[in-house]
């Protein structure tokens, strides 16, 4: 696992929307996992500009969700579909053909957990796949004691979570539904390339423990440390707790330049 202290949220998104530039210049068709919430906007708005200043061509792109609520109404804006497509579908200039989730909506919930699991690997798997990270370490909606061979399904939130979230509806946690479905963390290791983005001092917590305390169920985002191409950026504010700030910064200063992300 390669750990990244960038200055703030904006260097972050900067860094990795590179690195998404890099794979598309060596593979115009990437699938690319995005995840939503408040943390991977700057990498969105990096990317967004880079497409848009000629800097990396994104047209043949293809994005993968990471989770979704179960029971939002088709359509409604707080869904994941719908914020993954106002947020990076439509930025980069893509078409709803080029997106492909797990379907929030369905009668039958655990079979399209299945088929969506099924139409990653028919699509030939993430490339690299963008994560942020709960405040109690959950990665999608991987919640504390996920299974860590865990595939698509549904969960239950914590309260915790559905707190946090009330933001994005009016503050009302009541409107936050309980239940959502997620790829699983087997699910998220099988893509080629994971990159979790950690930013602000609620977040020092989970990445100290994810990164430097023992692979645990209890904190999902742990499961990373099994992945052999995991890179974790984190702000300056999200780096706090971390033991090991000064070989981190060390090592990242002195990487070779054409390992790249
Ligand atoms: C959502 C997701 C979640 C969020 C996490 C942090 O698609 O994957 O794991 O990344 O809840 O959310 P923010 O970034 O809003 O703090």
């Amino acid at each position: 696992m390669e750990v990244v202290i960038v200055q703030d949220a904006a260097a972050g998104g900067e860094l990795i929307a590179e690195g998404i530039a890099a794979l598309l210049r060596r593979k115009p068709d990437a699938l690319l996992g995005v995840a939503t919430g408040s943390t991977p906007l700057p990498i969105y708005d990096a990317l967004t500009a880079k497409v848009r200043s000629g800097a990396v061509d994104a047209a043949r792109a293809r994005i993968a969700q990471l989770d979704e609520y179960v029971g939002l109404p088709v359509g409604h804006p707080e869904s994941y579909r719908s914020t993954v497509l106002r947020q990076v579908v439509e930025p980069l200039g893509l078409d709803a053909g080029a997106f492909m989730g797990p379907d929030g909506s369905a009668e039958d919930v655990q079979a399209a957990c299945e088929a969506y699991d099924r139409a990653l690997v028919e699509a030939g798997g993430v490339d690299l796949q963008i994560l942020g990270i709960g405040t109690d370490g959950h990665i999608g909606f991987n919640e504390p004691c996920s299974s860590l061979a865990s595939r698509t399904r549904i969960k239950t939130l914590t309260e915790q979570t559905r707190v946090d979230n009330a933001r994005f509806f009016e503050d009302d946690i009541d409107q936050v539904p309980h239940h959502v479905i997620t790829q699983g963390i087997g699910t998220i290791l099988e893509a080629r390339h994971l990159v979790l983005l950690a930013t602000g001092e609620g977040k020092a917590e989970a990445v100290a423990q994810a990164v430097e305390g023992p692979v645990a169920a209890l904190v999902p985002a742990s499961a990373l440390q099994l992945h052999p191409h995991a890179t974790v950026v984190v702000d300056e504010a999200a780096a706090t707790k971390l033991k090991l700030a000064d070989y981190f910064r060390h090592t990242y200063a002195h990487k070779p330049a054409w390992q790249g992300l």
